[in-house]
């Protein structure tokens, strides 16, 4: 029996002032975990903890989750828990926030857990015994609100681990534009082009489907047409909103089609120079579609709907329109030297095959392959093998 199926969470809350949804929940106990001060800053904090003290329900905070959350955050939080015994997990702020509450939740519902017991794919035990979840982004980009994903960092070994799992998809998803209004330019660039390279890795992915093509499709169209006004005018909510919108419709397409080379080669590149991951996805993206078109029809089909001759110039244009560099050569938000990137290529192009996103890239690799792709996208040289 091939069994295929298609999983997003029960509530999906979007629009202007959608925050205020959380009045409307039934509990008694609430748990707020969040990052470091924005959310607190921008007066978002208190406005969801003042919701859910409507709502009748006793809340705490849990905040000073970091970037690439570690292990021990993760274990703090959900001792945090044990203590307060929420009925609600709220987490609010940037995927961090989200990824971290989310394995915070799963050692609440199980104290004696451990985190070696939910690495395998699938090894996560019936969650909701105790708690439900509701993420509510700050950003536009890693759908954390939406997917089955969760990164963990074990800072001790320096490995990221990956945590996949139907059961850490949170019951509720409050999309309110207003979080992410406050993101500056270049961060509306980088995870705005994430959330195009989810878009066309789940549409061109081997496990895509017709639910996920209907999402992948419509996030496609809202970058290409609402990324450049949302990075040149952060205020435009209605710009805001679309971007929103097209972060959690690609994230429900690649939570159930997966990813493809291009998150492959970024997660690795970014693991070795430590450049930002939408802004890696973004320059890969060209020769990605370059390398990939060989081998499926689906690039040409996109194309005939979106009315354009070329996707990868298309992508190219748009890199421009928002200020993203065309080649690693070009990156300067960190150092990206050519000595440094002959160095590690072939280690870094063992390791992106080795990726688990490789698996339903439509066009089957190797690391030399991949070890060109680099090269290409850091020299800025087409593809055209
Ligand atoms: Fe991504």
């Amino acid at each position: 029996m091939d069994l295929k199926w298609f999983r997003v969470p029960k509530d999906i809350v979007f629009g202007k002032g959608t925050l205020e949804y959380l009045s409307t929940l039934k509990g008694k106990k609430a748990i707020l975990v969040t990052g470091g001060r924005s959310m607190k800053r921008f007066g978002f904090l208190d406005q969801a903890k003042a919701y859910l003290e409507k709502a009748g329900m006793e809340v705490t905070i849990f905040d000073g989750v970091e970037p690439n959350p570690s292990v021990e955050t993760v274990e703090k939080g959900a001792k945090a828990m044990q203590d307060f015994e929420p009925d609600w997990i709220v987490a609010i702020g940037g995927g961090s926030a989200l990824d971290a509450a989310k394995i915070m939740w799963a050692f609440y519902e199980y104290p004696e857990l451990k985190f070696e017991d939910i690495i395998e794919p699938s090894s996560m035990p019936t969650l909701r015994k105790k708690a439900k979840f509701v993420a509510i982004p700050s950003t536009s980009g890693t759908a954390s609100e939406i997917t089955a994903f969760s990164v963990i960092t074990d800072t001790k070994a320096h490995i990221k681990y990956p945590i996949v799992s139907y059961e850490i998809t949170p019951d509720v998803a409050i999309l309110d534009p207003e979080l992410p209004a406050k993101m500056p330019p270049h961060i509306t660039a980088n995870t705005g082009m994430d959330v195009l390279a989810h878009a066309i890795e789940a549409w061109v992915s081997t496990t895509a489907s017709n639910y996920t093509d209907a999402l992948a499709l419509r996030a496609i169209q809202l970058v290409f047409e609402h990324l450049p006004i949302a990075v040149s005018n952060g205020e435009d909510l209605d710009a805001r909103e679309a971007m929103h919108d097209a972060s959690t419709l690609a994230g429900m397409a690649f939570t159930n089609a997966s990813l493809g080379l291009v998150h492959s080669l970024a997660h690795k590149i970014g693991g070795e120079f430590g450049v930002t991951h939408g802004l890696a996805n973004a320059i890969l993206m060209p020769y990605i579609i370059q390398y990939n078109r060989k081998a499926t029809d689906k690039v040409a089909e996109l194309e005939k709907i979106l009315g354009i001759n070329d996707l990868a110039a298309a992508v190219k244009e748009l890199n421009k329109k928002v200020n993203v560099p065309l080649r690693f050569k070009d990156v300067t938000e960190v150092e990206m030297d050519e000595k440094k990137f002959e160095e590690v290529l072939e280690r870094m192009s063992k390791n992106a095959f080795d990726d688990p996103c490789t698996l339903t890239n439509p066009r089957q690799s190797s690391a030399e392959d991949v070890a060109k792709i680099y090269k290409a996208a850091f020299y800025g040289e087409d593809i055209n093998w």
